[in-house]
């Protein structure tokens, strides 16, 4: 059998990681997130949360990869043959992801050409977003090109696909939101009852703690959308991290690298933060700023971008080009996770396991699109949506699947094998791990308790 490809590099590997890790989850979902649950608050929350339950369970997954050289099908296995269906579990989680995150890259993307070909005043009419997701074709041209391009990256394999466009697109991602988060603090604007609001005022509202009618249920509210969007944001429990992890050589510290995806994943989201909430708050008020979901990026941010006239049109391009690159390194780690699997299990060439998943989520993908034109239905979900196919995907995969998985995971590291299992490997070159006795007391302890209450929470027990 061919050996197994690694990154050339730990800046491949952590381009790559921070490529998975840095999506569409920071980009919508994590600014909407700070300024629902009183902005610092919900920062401050966060960035414990990230130093802590995140750094937790990417370190475990990460080093399960290395570890094995397997990817999640295998890997679980190789750690204990009675975990052998929880990597079976860790394989099914990116299947039902790849094909309505690419059906929401097909949304980016089809906003991007908007912008870019000058069309993006279009965008702001009443309408725009439900007549396009409503119709037959656009929808599923634009995810088909988005899945085309995901697998032929992918088909290009560890160092010619995953590093070589992680190290393009990361850069330069980085460059334009930092443009366009430097630019949204310089904006003002004077509404028709007369007030102005300033970018600056906006960046207060995102990031000073607002304790205004704090109660224990908030709190909890908070803790808890914190923790979701960590889990989401850094690509855990979603066998990603392990078969990145599984490409890692020996000899590379893994403690830095672990270190560095995390600042990076954070900056990034706090970025965003930065760059989405002054824009909204200065052109919408409050108001603005409770519009979640879809609605954010795809109804509102429009309508701003087009009422600045030039330079909206000029950022708009920016932003969806910027939010397209976040997608499509997202896309690429998922896919992976799957392809791997499906290499190290069944013995089968890259080439042909890429076929078979793409068949896979192009069928599913279609059948998402679907799910808002001939396939239309709507059901109420345990936390309160109203779904159609896209969000019961999504539900199932990020509120059951992935709490469990994450604490089976704690289960067999925490208590079957041991946290030395984890410990051992990554300061197997002597790095010094100075988080030890806190990765620990997590994986033992706390992250199944936290993951437990998260799980109960998102089912609708609790
Ligand atoms: N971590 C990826 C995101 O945030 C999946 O979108």
């Amino acid at each position: 059998m061919a050996e197994r490809s690694s990154f050339n590099g730990s800046i491949g590997f952590v381009l790559a990681a921070a490529g998975s890790a840095v999506g569409l989850g920071n980009i919508w979902r994590f600014p909407y997130l700070a300024s629902k649950d009183g902005g610092g608050l919900f920062l401050v929350i966060y960035l414990i949360l990230a130093l802590t339950f995140g750094f937790t369970l990417l370190t475990t997954e990460i080093a399960i990869g290395r570890k094995t050289k397997k990817s999640p099908l295998s890997a679980y296995r190789r750690i204990h043959p009675r975990f052998q269906n929880l990597g079976i579990i860790a394989c099914i989680i990116p299947m039902i992801i790849l094909p309505y995150y690419c059906v929401i890259g097909g949304w980016v993307m089809k906003y991007a050409v908007d912008f870019i070909s000058l069309k993006g005043a279009e965008t702001a009419s009443d309408g725009y977003f439900t007549n396009f997701i409503t119709s037959t074709t656009q929808p599923i041209t634009y995810t088909v090109i988005f899945l085309v391009i995901t697998a032929f990256i992918i088909f290009r394999g560890v160092n010619k696909g995953i590093e070589k466009y992680s190290k393009i697109l990361m850069p330069l991602l980085l460059i334009l939101i930092i443009g366009i988060a430097v630019f949204s603090l310089t904006i003002s604007h004077t509404d028709s009852n007369g007030s102005t609001r300033t970018g600056l005022e906006g960046l207060k509202v995102f990031i000073i703690p607002d304790f205004q009618g704090l109660t224990i249920e908030k709190f909890s509210i908070t803790l808890m959308d914190a923790m979701g969007q960590l889990f989401y944001s850094l690509s855990i429990a979603m066998g990603i991290m392990i078969s990145y992890g599984s490409y890692v050589k020996d000899k590379d510290n893994l403690v830095e690298s672990i270190n560095r995806i995390e600042i990076f994943d954070t900056v990034v989201a706090f970025l965003a933060g930065m760059m989405i909430v002054p824009v909204v708050y200065v052109f919408s008020g409050y108001e603005g700023l409770n519009s979640s979901g879809p609605g954010l990026m795809f109804i509102n941010i429009p309508k701003i971008f087009s009422s600045m006239g030039v330079i909206g049109i000029v950022l708009g391009a920016v932003f969806f080009l910027m939010v397209l690159f976040a997608a499509i390194t997202s896309a690429m780690s998922i896919l992976e996770a799957i392809v791997s699997s499906f290499m190290d299990k069944y013995g089968i060439s890259r080439k042909k396991a890429v076929l078979i998943e793409f068949s896979i989520g192009l069928f599913l993908a279609i059948l998402v699109c679907l799910g808002y034109n001939a396939l239309y239905f709507e059901i109420s979900l345990p936390n309160g949506v109203k779904a159609q196919i896209l969000d019961l995907m999504d539900y199932f995969s990020n509120n059951i699947l992935m709490p469990i998985t994450a604490i089976a995971t704690c289960v067999l590291i925490g208590w079957v094998r041991g946290p030395k299992t984890i410990i051992e490997e990554v300061t197997k070159n002597n790095e010094s791990f100075s988080r030890k006795g806190l990765y620990r007391i997590m994986i033992k302890y706390i992250c199944p308790i936290l993951l437990i209450v998260l799980l109960l929470k998102s089912a609708g027990i609790i």
